[in-house]
C-alpha cells in the first residue's frame, strides 16, 4: 500500500489524473474538450496571486499554463509578472519580443495602459503586462497601492473587465512579496514535496491569512509516484496534512515542462498533451469552479501471475 500522488479523484466532473495508459489518456482528452465548459463561480475579475515563499519551485510554469488554459476555456486573462527585475513570464509564453512597455511606463504617464498589455497571437483573451523592465530596480513609493490601482484600471478598460487578473508573485516574503499579494483576494500556493518549499508555504500562508487572503489553494508541483512509492518522497496527502490547505492540483515532475520553457511554448499548447499539461488544464477548471480535489489512499493492485512469471516476469 502507498499514499498516491496522482490518482487523486474529485467530487465533480473531473477526470482523475491518468497514470501513463494511453485508454486513459484518450478518455481525459475528449471528456477536457468535448464535454463541458466549467461555470465561473465568483465575482469577477478573480484577482488571483501565484505563490510560494520558496524560489523556483513552479509559480511562473503555473502561472502560464493555468493563464493560458483558462483563456482555453474562454475566459478573459490578465497574466502580470509581478517578479521585478528577474522577469521571466514572458519567456515562458515566447512574448518576450513584444514587450514593449510596462507597468512602470504607464505609472510615469509614458505610455497608455493598453500599449503595456501584450495581447498571445494563438490565444487573444490572454493579455500580459510586465511591471518592469528586466534586471530594473523599482522606482520608490511602488508597492501594493500601485498594484491595486492597476487592477482598478484593468476593471473600467474599453473592452470590459477581465475573469482573471493573476499575479506572478516574486519568491521570497519581503517588499515585492507584499507588493504582489496586496490586490488579490485569492491565492495559489505552489509548492513541492520537499520540507524546505512546505516550510515556506506554511509562513506564506500565515502572511496570506494576516493580509486577508482567505481563499488559499495548493498546487503540488514536481510530483514523481516513483519516488513516492520507494518512500523517498513525500505523498501528495502527506503535504495536504502538513499545510492543511484544499488542493488545487497536483502536477507530475515531467521533462517537457523544461522544454517548453526553453521553447517559450507553454505545455497545455502541446499536441497530443503531456500529463504535466493535462494536470495544469485540470487544475485551471477547479479555479473557475472555486472547487478542490482529493488526495487519496490507493491500494496497489496485486501482481498478475502469467505464464512469464515461471521466469521471474
Ligand atoms: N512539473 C515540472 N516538471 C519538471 N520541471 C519543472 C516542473 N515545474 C517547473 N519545472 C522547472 O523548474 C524551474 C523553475 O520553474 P519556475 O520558473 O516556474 O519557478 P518559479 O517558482 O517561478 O521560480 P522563481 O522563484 O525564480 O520565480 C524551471 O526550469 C521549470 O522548467
Ligand atoms: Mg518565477
Amino acid at each position: 500500500m502507498y499514499y498516491s500522488a496522482l490518482t487523486p479523484f474529485n467530487k465533480t466532473l473531473h477526470p482523475p489524473i491518468p497514470h501513463h495508459h494511453p485508454k486513459l489518456i484518450t478518455t481525459i482528452r475528449s471528456v477536457l474538450q468535448y464535454n463541458r465548459r466549467p461555470q465561473l463561480a465568483g465575482e469577477t475579475p478573480r484577482v488571483v496571486v501565484i505563490t510560494s515563499g520558496k524560489g523556483g519551485v513552479g509559480k511562473t510554469t503555473t502561472t502560464a499554463n493555468v493563464g493560458l488554459s483558462l483563456a482555453r476555456l474562454g475566459h478573459s486573462v490578465v497574466a502580470v509578472d509581478a517578479d521585478v527585475g528577474l522577469r521571466n513570464l514572458d519567456l515562458l509564453l515566447g512574448l518576450e519580443n513584444r514587450v514593449n512597455y510596462t507597468v512602470v511606463e504607464v505609472l510615469n504617464g509614458d505610455c497608455r495602459l493598453d500599449q503595456a498589455l501584450v495581447r498571445d497571437k494563438r490565444w487573444p483573451n490572454f493579455q500580459l503586462l510586465c511591471i518592469s523592465k528586466p534586471r530594473s530596480k523599482l522606482p520608490m513609493g511602488f508597492g501594493g497601492k500601485a498594484l491595486v490601482w492597476l487592477v482598478d484600471a484593468l476593471k473600467v478598460r474599453e473592452e470590459g473587465c477581465p475573469d482573471f487578473i493573476l499575479i506572478d508573485c516574486p519568491a521570497g516574503i519581503d517588499a515585492g512579496f507584499i507588493t504582489a499579494i496586496t490586490p488579490a483576494n485569492e491565492a495559489v500556493l505552489v509548492t513541492t514535496p520537499d520540507i524546505t518549499s512546505l516550510r515556506d508555504a506554511d509562513r506564506v500562508t500565515g502572511l496570506l491569512e494576516c493580509d486577508g487572503i482567505r481563499d488559499i489553494k495548493m498546487i503540488v508541483n514536481r510530483v514523481r509516484t516513483d519516488m513516492i512509492k520507494g518512500e523517498d518522497m513525500m505523498s501528495v496527502l502527506d503535504v495536504q496534512e502538513m499545510l492543511g490547505l484544499a488542493l488545487l492540483g497536483v502536477i507530475p515532475e515531467d521533462t517537457e515542462v523544461i522544454r517548453s520553457t526553453n521553447r517559450g511554448y507553454p505545455l497545455v499548447l502541446n499536441k497530443p498533451p503531456t500529463m504535466a499539461g493535462m494536470a495544469f488544464e485540470q487544475a485551471a477548471w477547479r479555479l473557475v469552479e472555486q472547487d478542490s480535489m482529493k488526495a487519496v489512499m490507493v491500494e496497489e493492485e496485486p501482481k498478475k501471475r502469467g505464464f512469464f512469471s515461471f521466469f521471474g516476469g
